[in-house]
């Protein structure tokens, strides 16, 4: 059987995702038309239903664009009864168009906006977190790990994105920054003791881990 990973997989897990608002829908358009990079529907789908599995009520998003997963993270803690997600990016731009939809979602009651680097500002937060999401640039992931695995509470949940990289990580000629840091952080995460965890191939792979 020949499965084509990108033209077939990922519509059809798409196809499965239930009903979701305009905006939503309107925000994965703005992203198509201006090539942003945000996680498929499918993914976000997951991240709020990691969000509901766990009763998260505190999550900490690192690299959040223009508030796509954020949403889906904030629909899924105003369903646990409230809460807190962070929504970090270092784009004032991303950070108040962000606003705007969570806005229009009615979620941004839920949501704390920064401006900044998010392994700096995850330092800086007492914590601990239910849930922590990574996207952020991709050579910054190994580096990452410790300081999350410092915030996030015993089995609290860690998904990161991109862990497939379009498959690039298959390629053995490819050894730029990003993708030798996508290898390195699988290795880290699959292999250490304080970590439970799956690649799942929703969207570019998202690693699910719990913290032991
Ligand atoms: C892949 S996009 C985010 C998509 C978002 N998670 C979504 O799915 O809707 C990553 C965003 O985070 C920003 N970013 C990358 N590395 C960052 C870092 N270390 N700290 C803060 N923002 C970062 C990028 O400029 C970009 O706007």
């Amino acid at each position: 059987m020949n499965i084509s990973y990108d033209e077939q997989l990922q519509p059809y897990l798409a196809s499965l995702v239930p009903p979701r608002p305009p905006e939503l829908q309107a925000m994965e358009a703005y992203a198509q038309k201006h090539h942003f990079p945000i996680i498929s529907p499918a993914s976000g789908h997951f991240c709020y239903q990691m969000t509901r599995m766990i009763g998260a009520k505190q999550v900490f998003e690192m690299g959040s664009g223009f508030g796509y997963s954020t949403a889906w993270f904030a629909r899924g803690v105003r369903e646990n009864g409230g809460g807190l997600v962070h929504h970090v990016v270092w784009h004032a731009g991303l950070s108040n168009q962000a606003k705007g939809h969570l806005g229009r979602l009615g979620l941004d009651d839920l949501v704390k906006f920064t401006v900044g680097e998010a392994v700096a500002a995850l330092r800086e937060m007492a914590g601990p977190f239910d849930l922590i999401f990574m996207d952020i640039n991709k050579d910054g992931y190994p580096g990452a790990l410790p300081v999350i695995a410092e915030k996030i509470r015993p089995g609290g949940v860690l998904l990161v994105d991109n862990l497939i990289w379009s498959g690039r990580i298959f390629d053995e000629a490819d050894q730029s920054p990003a993708t030798t840091a996508i290898r390195e952080f699988t290795q880290l995460i699959t292999q250490s003791p304080n970590w439970i965890t799956s690649l799942a191939p929703i969207g570019d792979g998202l690693i699910v881990a719990t913290r032991v």
